[in-house]
């Protein structure tokens, strides 16, 4: 018996190394040290190969490593959802904006959800033609939550009618841990803890004039971490949208490894993908002259938290103090929020274009050089950034931990500066002087890494796997809960 085990051993001892030769024998060294974080990856898997399977529960990176099968799914599931508020039009956050692209992917593959939301004042709800999609409005209470009495309510019916809910999810504390409690099916998605908002009070506090009075006190923020430590146990599952939350709920939140898992978002890759065509139009209409030889893009909410003070101080300066950047440079802003007029006093070298339709923002994202997002707030996972990668453009972003660790992960694809005016405009002439051949190269890059990724089917695969892992099904728990790896 130990023999045959020594014997299995050293065969896959073999296995492994002629596998690994083959790996590094078919590569050349150049694109070996580019790609270096892809390969990581394939070695880590090769290693767990050797267990052949993995309980996909303790996976401890972001799930869209995984390749999953892309048929059908194995069973349909009944899904709750419980989400503050739907998207209107395109003024969504990313708590919202990510509800919308996971669950409607997930109707679309035959999954009947019913989501639980507030009622907004407009009575144009939007409608989806998809008949596996049900909302269960009510009124927000004063705070703007759902109340959670009616929503318990409501769902309490819906899963005593027909069949009951396989799995029910929450963006953030839509359901609260009082309602949550003794749920094993249920996983909460996390955009945005209180952990990560200090950074984002560490920055604001420095960057605090004088005059401005102070925003927060850092001793009430902590003692909302101790808040959230406290209740976070009582959700069962725990999705992390980037590795370093994963890696706060693991450690400074005490979560149990097996109950916190890493799901990235993703964005819907048949809307931002490239298209130089588009991007040529696009510059034709806005007057784009050709002498322009770096298109620099900013988009989103153009409001203090975004960083929008600390991009308009270091383009003023960088215009005044160069007339060549002035001269080869202009800066799109899309979006709308308090600081566009102030762009607009920079003059024509900042065109600012308002808010865009998410096919005029498709087109924008293939005609800039590269995508700048200055944003101070550390929460959650910036959705434009994903946006651009998949649109094939290199990204500039602060350096804050989701960032540099789950998107600008190297310099192969974009550049990241601290939240100063000096390192910010650094970082700016270092792009200038990179130039359009560079930034191209980064670009496509940063597409590949967001197609291996970022895609909204990547997101709804790896939510349908963990669904059906948690879901109260006892019979098929060991094939839904383990991976296999497969090399494609
Ligand atoms: C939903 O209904 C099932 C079947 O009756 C029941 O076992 C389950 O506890 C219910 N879920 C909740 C959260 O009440
Ligand atoms: C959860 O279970 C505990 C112990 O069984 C019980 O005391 C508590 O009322 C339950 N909470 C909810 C919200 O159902
Ligand atoms: C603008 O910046 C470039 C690169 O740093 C430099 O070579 C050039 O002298 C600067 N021009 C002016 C007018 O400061």
């Amino acid at each position: 018996m130990a023999r045959d085990q020594a014997t299995i051993f050293s065969f896959r001892c073999l296995c492994f190394i002629i596998f690994v030769l083959s790996v590094f024998s078919s590569i050349s060294f150049v694109i070996w040290s580019q790609y270096t974080g892809f390969f990581d990856f394939q070695n880590q898997v090769t290693l767990q190969n050797q267990n052949q399977f993995i309980n996909i529960l303790s996976f401890p990176s972001a799930w869209n490593h995984l390749s999953f099968p892309t048929g059908p799914p194995p069973k349909f599931l009944k899904i709750a959802l419980f989400v503050k508020k739907w998207p209107h039009k395109h003024r969504a956050g990313g708590l919202e904006r990510h509800a919308l692209t996971l669950h409607l992917a997930l109707a679309q593959r035959g999954h009947e959800l019913h989501i639980f939301t507030t009622s907004s004042l407009n009575p144009s709800f939007p409608s989806f033609p998809i008949g596996t999609l049900y909302f269960h409005l009510s009124k927000p209470t004063a705070a703007g939550y759902l109340d959670q009495a009616v929503v318990w309510k409501q769902f309490q019916h819906q899963n005593s009618t027909g069949k009951p809910f396989d799995v029910i999810h929450t963006e953030s504390v839509g359901l609260m841990h009082t309602r949550s409690r003794n749920l094993t099916n249920l996983a909460v998605t996390w955009h945005g803890i209180a952990y990560e908002s200090i950074h984002s009070d560490i920055i604001q506090e420095l960057l605090r004039t004088p005059e401005e009075p102070l925003a927060f006190s850092l001793t009430e923020r902590a003692m909302k971490v101790v808040e959230e430590v406290k209740f976070f146990p009582h959700y069962a599952h725990h999705v992390a949208t980037s590795d370093h939350v994963g890696e706060v709920l693991k450690r400074i939140y005490m979560i149990p490894e097996e109950r916190v898992h890493i799901i990235l978002n993703g964005v819907d890759e048949e809307i931002f993908k490239p298209n130089a065509a588009k991007g040529k139009d696009f510059k034709k209409k806005f007057g784009i002259p050709q002498s322009k030889t770096l298109v620099l893009g900013i988009a989103g909410r153009l409001v203090k938290d975004k960083g929008h003070p600390l991009m308009f101080e270091a383009l003023m300066q960088m215009l005044k103090e160069n007339d060549t950047f002035r001269e080869t440079a202009i800066i799109l802003v899309a979006g709308d929020g308090p600081w566009s007029d102030r762009y607009k006093d920079l003059g024509a070298t900042v065109l600012v274009l308002g808010t865009l339709e998410p096919a005029q923002l498709a087109s924008f994202y293939n005609a800039i050089d590269i995508f700048v997002n200055p944003t101070l707030r550390a929460q959650g996972l910036d959705h434009t950034l994903l946006e651009a990668m998949l649109s094939g453009k290199p990204l500039m972003a602060t350096r804050l931990a989701s960032i540099t660790g789950s998107v600008i992960v190297g310099t192969e694809m974009g550049y990241t500066f601290s939240p100063t005016v000096a390192s910010l405009k650094g970082t700016l002439y270092r792009v200038w002087h990179d130039g359009r051949v560079v930034l191209e190269r980064k670009g496509q890059l940063a597409r590949q890494r967001g197609l291996e990724l970022f895609t909204a089917t990547k997101m709804a695969a790896a939510y349908e796997r963990l669904f059906l892992c948690i879901s109260n099904d006892e019979e098929n728990r060991d094939s839904y809960c383990t991976y296999q790896p497969s090399f494609q």
